[in-house]
């Protein structure tokens, strides 16, 4: 079976929704395999985020992405890694539809980095990366 890494970001930690956003997705059907507190630090981020290095938005994501504690859950189902990016929403909150998690919960605070509350891998290979670099220090 399918397995994907979802993380609830600092600013939905913060903002006490990492509830709110597994309650959604063991709603869907989805089964919860592990869960970690973790707070993030600089190798982990660089290497979690590699593909955003030398983008203006990065050094404020990773400023972001330090700020306080993340959750990670491994989460598994069939086709997990489309399901719950449906159920995220695209990366804008403010467009991103409503009824997805981003959409209802999620908005713009006029920061330099979108506070989106959440991220989950997009394809197969970034879920076995992403999983081993969270799940296994
Ligand atoms: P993730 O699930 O977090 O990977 O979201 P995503 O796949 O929708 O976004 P992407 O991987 O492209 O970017 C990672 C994160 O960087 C996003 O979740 C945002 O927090 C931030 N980000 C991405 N693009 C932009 C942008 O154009 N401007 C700003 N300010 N932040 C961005
Ligand atoms: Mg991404």
């Amino acid at each position: 079976v399918e397995e994907t890494l979802v993380l609830v970001k600092p600013d939905g930690v913060a903002r006490n929704l990492t509830g709110e956003i597994l309650r959604r997705i063991e709603a869907k059907g989805y089964s919860l395999v592990d869960i970690r507190l973790v707070q993030a630090d600089r190798d982990l981020l660089t290497q979690h985020y590699a593909e955003h290095e030398g983008k203006p938005f990065f050094e404020p994501l990773l400023e972001l992405m330090e700020s306080g504690p993340t959750v990670a859950f491994r989460i598994a189902g069939n086709r997990v890694i489309e399901g719950f990016r449906m159920l995220a929403g695209t990366t804008d909150p403010t467009t991103a539809a409503p009824g997805t998690i981003r959409g209802d919960l999620g908005r713009d605070w006029g920061l330099k980095v979108q506070q989106n509350l959440v991220h989950g891998s997009d394809s197969p290979e970034s879920a076995a990366r992403e999983l081993a670099l969270w799940f296994t220090r």
